[in-house]
């Protein structure tokens, strides 16, 4: 594997502190890319998951606590049975610390021999083994064990088909709640209509508690990096995730905000109090929300309460320097002649009826001349308001450019939730369609770029990454990964189209943000059009997505994304050429 000078820096040596802190470095690294839980394959409508896939989803349902059903996790009830830190501790403790990290893999094998045995001859020898290999009592780990029972077979069924010819047909089809299966396992089995959540529900308890960390951690890594917390963060919030977590995208906004959700006497959220600042410790850090459509239009009552916390935090009486949203309030209506209520506008979406920014039509298009043509359009699609005026009239979509350009001005970073294992960054191109095109239109209107981060709270081991980091991750876990990429191909013509979409995705993070290095471009190169058994694979299953592919190669060079080495790109426009031939040939 090659190691990126970004990755590692590449200074002279200086002792040999310093090269094992950088060995450390990589196996983190490494270890991190080995975690990842990533698809290898489509799902095939009907068809139930392999037995790898299988093991993977049980062994991380395994390692959260399920309170719905009494069941702890088994990562926990080993690290209390071995006698060892606990396993939380464990996971926050540092790559240097030695014999945590070995302490944090003997767990990680207990548990992951514990499911193979499962599997393979279970319930009973996985509790024995529990029992003689780790000291956990068989009547802790039973609930977990019953649980993962439950899911195996669920997984192992598949209702699909069966749902749709009856959905075909008119026939009733019972709802199921939709969610990830990490988080909430009660989505089996598939083929049901899935429903959303009340949204007088979100934020749900869990997804707050975990926000507060997702939060504390964001502001700590930005803090440590640019010397101050951002005055302002563009927070890109959509409707399926913050189903699938029960809102902990709009729970992050509230912790940014410094208030805390209230509930009403039938328990609905409809109020928001102020955290005091002693308490929060820290200023309150001011938000422009982008929501998607969807999300405009199954959380109308959320998109109320997130809009009346913003004015809420900005008529507080506290100190500009610690209040962030009061300051930029102030200082907008003040400079631009608007009322103190139009300037604390900060929940955009489409206008009615609209969706999406068409941003990522843009690209994969090339139809665009500057990055700020991207930026500009992702304005003109997401700036109507939506909230309630002074006098508490309800602003439904209302045109609010000015405002909108305004509130962006003020932004220092941006911020998106990943909700789930199976769609990444550059899985799909919405991503950088919302994250990447509001941080585009923030660089203009703030003269600078923003900080980009992702959070991922998919594992107990929540973390905080800049964009360039998670499209590394991605590149690296995913892209470049045979086991992804085969997995891929067994899906033949379709197959090559997804690889395809992967690097134009990657490609749509060059456009918007710049964020991709020039070894991305490089290997991918490399991997699928430089290996001639390789391209003529992909050239025999499907030779327009592999034209395409080399197509955007060559956009990424002609755009200035990448700085290819002597030679290739001779040979690119060499296979580029070759396939139109084949193509025209073919029609
Ligand atoms: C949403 O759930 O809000 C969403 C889904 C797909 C693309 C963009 C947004
Ligand atoms: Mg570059």
């Amino acid at each position: 594997m090659t190691v990126n000078e970004t990755e590692v820096n590449r200074k002279p040596e200086t002792s040999s502190d310093e090269r094992d802190r950088r060995v450390l470095k990589l196996y983190e690294h490494v270890i991190e890319i080995e975690e990842r839980l990533i698809p290898t394959g489509l799902h095939v409508f009907g068809c139930v998951p392999e037995e790898r896939s299988r093991a993977d989803m049980l062994r991380m349902v395994a390692s959260f606590d399920r309170a719905e059903s009494g069941a702890r996790a088994l990562t926990d009830l080993v690290a209390e049975g071995l006698s060892l830190d606990s396993y939380q501790s464990l996971l926050q403790s540092s790559f240097e610390d030695e014999k945590s990290l070995k302490a944090r893999e003997r767990v990680e094998s207990k548990v992951c021999e514990a499911i193979r045995l499962f599997l393979e001859q279970g319930t009973e020898r996985a509790i024995e083994f529990l029992r003689s290999e780790a000291r956990v009592e068989p009547e802790d780990s039973r609930p977990m064990l019953a649980l993962l029972q439950s899911i195996s077979t669920q997984l192992k069924t598949n209702a699909e088909l069966d749902a749709l010819a009856r959905a075909l047909r008119g026939e009733y089809i019972e709802p199921g709640s939709g969610a990830d299966i990490v988080q909430n396992p009660a989505i089996l089995p598939t083929g049901r209509n899935t429903h959303a959540v009340n949204p007088y529900a979100v934020p749900s308890a869990l997804a707050y508690s975990r926000a507060e960390l997702v939060v504390n951690r964001l502001l700590e890594r930005h803090l440590a990096e640019h010397g101050r917390y951002p005055r302002a963060m563009a927070l890109v919030l959509w409707g399926l995730d913050n189903i699938k977590t029960q809102g902990e995208g709009v729970a992050q906004a509230l912790w940014l905000l410094g208030v805390r959700p209230v509930r009403d006497a039938l328990n609905r959220v409809t109020e928001v109090e102020p955290i005091s600042l002693e308490k929060l410790g820290r200023p309150r850090i001011d938000v422009v929300m982008t929501v998607s459509g969807i999300f405009r239009d199954l959380f109308g009552a959320t998109a109320l309460l997130l809009d009346k916390a913003v004015r809420r935090v900005a008529a507080l009486d506290e100190s500009a320097d610690l209040n962030f949203v009061r300051r930029n309030v102030t200082e907008q209506a003040r400079e631009d002649d608007c009322s103190f209520d139009e300037a604390a506008t900060r929940l955009f979406s489409n206008a009615p009826g609209n969706y999406g920014t068409n941003v990522n039509f843009m690209v994969m298009d090339s139809q665009w001349e500057t990055g700020e043509t991207l930026g500009h359009l992702f304005v003109t699609r997401k700036c109507f308001a939506y909230g309630r005026d002074a006098s508490g009239r309800m602003i439904e979509g209302r045109e609010a450019r000015a405002a909108m350009e305004r509130a962006l001005s003020k932004v220092e970073a941006a911020h998106q939730n990943i909700d789930s294992f199976e769609i990444g960054i550059t899985d799909v191109d919405h991503y950088f369609e919302y994250l990447g095109g509001v941080a585009k239109a923030v660089e203009k209107r703030a003269r600078s770029k923003p900080a980009i981060y992702l959070s991922d709270s998919l594992s107990r081991d929540t973390k905080i990454r800049s964009l360039e980091e998670t499209v590394r991750l991605e590149t690296r876990a995913k892209t470049l990964n045979p086991k992804w990429y085969e997995g891929m191909l067994r899906h033949g013509f379709r197959g090559v189209a997804e690889i395809e979409n992967h690097i134009t995705n990657t490609f749509g993070w060059s456009a918007t943000a710049d964020a991709v290095d020039d070894w991305v471009y490089t290997e991918v190169a490399q991997t699928f059009l430089l290996d001639k058994a390789m391209l003529e694979r992909l050239r025999d299953l499907n030779p327009h997505s592999v034209h395409s592919l080399v197509g955007r190669l060559l956009e990424a060079e002609g755009r200035g994304f990448w700085n290819v080495e002597d030679g290739m790109l001779e040979k690119l426009r060499e296979i580029y050429s070759e396939l139109e031939d084949r193509i025209e040939g073919v029609a």
